[in-house]
């Protein structure tokens, strides 16, 4: 794992830093404190020299109180913008991936599925698919300049790799077009060099190069300054196979026998729930924009966008609803599939993991939409499903129905603005 001068020094603190993406379901874990956050951030302040990279960029100091809604630098006119590449060190060369070209494709999954989010033990990794890849890289708006790669020279060994794409939210009161960055990875052979400072400030250059001065991303470490804080839950499906992998463990006292028991799911939806299709789209966007609103922080998503993020596509996002007797769409949940590679297990390579997505609940209970979301997930097959703390996830609802607190927090930051902290249940906005 990284090994950054900021590097959290007590062991207990740094699993949950490092586990914060790839959320082990361990139930031994459950009870970890949840004042861990503060207890990190404290552990921070004690750091020295801390944030080398980070207090040179406008975004907050992690101690500061903020009190407005604004940017922190004015926008530039774009000649005024740096008009050449950040250099990087010799021997590498900046690339933009095509991923309308199955190769490059490939070669960017192939990059991060040996490269990307490990948790702390090494035991899993994310294995993002090319399909969910090109979901999350490309909704509308997309542009090759923002699949920004580095290149080892004359082997073309991709060795780093930041994506973006264009994204609209409500901040408070304000609406703010900013980039989304992801999949933030340097391969490991090439860490602790600066990477990963060239990676995003050439991106940001790039959004800056586009009129675009503002940028979201998530993270779960701590870096200055997060607007919020949230955790994920997860909930077996298929505890024997999360047992067997380490993934999760079984408690005291029980056994394989009744663990499996106690996180059987009938296989019946609660009620008619049928597949989001394009004839829902125009009412389930209505619903799902206006539930938005009862939030701080959330995408503004167009009628485009909504059909690109929500409308089902096989092995990447699943959507349901609810319609009424006139086809109107009343009720809304849906989930992504994120697999995760087991390394180093004689019996199981992977993991299916379910990724609760956006869900409104308006004619029933949001515990039986969920408890929905989790039928349909085990018919598809899920070993897991992980839901993150925000919107109406209420952790006495999570645990209703069986999902344990995971390991880690994840972060949520916005590059260049800066507003009051925000609490998980005003958060409406998922990055996958
Ligand atoms: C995260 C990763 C790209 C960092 O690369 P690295 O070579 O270790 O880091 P570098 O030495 O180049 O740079 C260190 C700086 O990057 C910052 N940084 C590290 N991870 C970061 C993240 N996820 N988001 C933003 N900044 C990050 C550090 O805070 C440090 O800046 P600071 O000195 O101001 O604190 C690399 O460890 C990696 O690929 N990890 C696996 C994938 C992963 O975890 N990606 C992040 C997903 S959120």
């Amino acid at each position: 794992m990284p090994d950054s001068s900021n590097e959290v020094k007590s062991n207990d603190f740094q699993e949950n830093l490092n586990l914060a993406d790839i959320n082990v379901g361990d139930s031994e874990r459950e009870n970890k404190s949840t004042d861990m956050l503060q207890q990190q951030l404290d552990q921070l302040q004690l750091q020295e020299p801390k944030f080398k990279f980070w207090n040179t960029q406008p975004v907050p100091k992690l101690e500061e109180i903020v009190t407005e809604n604004t940017y922190i630098n004015t926008s530039v006119a774009v000649e005024k913008v740096q008009q050449e590449p950040y250099n990087l060190p010799n021997g590498m060369h900046w690339n933009e991936i095509d991923l309308t070209d199955p190769g490059e494709l490939k070669d960017l999954y192939t990059f991060l599925s040996l490269n990307y989010v490990e948790d702390n033990d090494n035991m899993f990794r994310f294995d993002y698919s090319p399909e969910l890849l090109q979901w999350i890289l490309m909704p509308p708006g997309w542009q090759k300049f923002w699949h920004l790669g580095i290149r080892i020279d004359g082997s073309n060994k991709l060795i780093g790799f930041l994506g973006a794409y264009p994204a609209h939210i409500q901040v408070y009161e304000k609406d703010v077009k900013c980039i989304e960055y992801n999949f933030l990875c340097v391969h490991q052979e090439f860490r602790s060099i600066g990477l990963c400072p060239l990676l995003i400030q050439e991106i940001i250059r790039r959004a800056n190069l586009k009129g675009i001065f503002q940028a979201t991303f998530t993270a779960g470490i701590i870096i200055p300054k997060p607007i919020a804080s949230c955790r994920y839950w997860h909930r077996s499906l298929n505890p024997k196979k999360l047992i067997e992998t380490r993934f999760s463990s079984l408690k005291p006292k029980m056994t394989m026998e009744k663990t499996i028991e106690h996180y059987n799911i009938s296989k019946a939806p609660l009620q008619n729930i049928i597949p989001l299709q394009e004839i829902h789209v125009k009412s389930a966007y209505k619903l799902l924009m206006n539930h938005l609103k009862n939030y701080k922080l959330y995408p503004l998503f167009t009628e485009a966008e909504f059909k690109h993020h929500l409308l089902p596509r096989k092995n990447v996002i699943y959507s349901y609803v609810l319609v009424d007797e006139k086809e109107n769409v009343t009720d809304l949940c849906s989930f992504y599939n994120l697999p995760i590679t087991v390394l180093n297990h004689s019996i199981h390579k992977e993991i299916k993991a379910a990724y609760s997505y956006y869900n409104v609940a308006t004619t029933i209970s949001f515990k039986d939409l969920l408890h929905n979301a989790l039928i349909m997930a085990k018919k598809a097959n899920f070993d897991g499903f992980n839901a993150l703390d925000i919107m109406k996830n209420d952790p006495s609802i999570l645990k209703d129905l069986k999902f344990l607190m995971a390991d880690g927090f994840l972060q949520y930051y916005l590059y260049n603005w800066k507003c009051p902290d925000l609490s998980r249940n005003e958060i409406g906005f998922v990055l996958q």
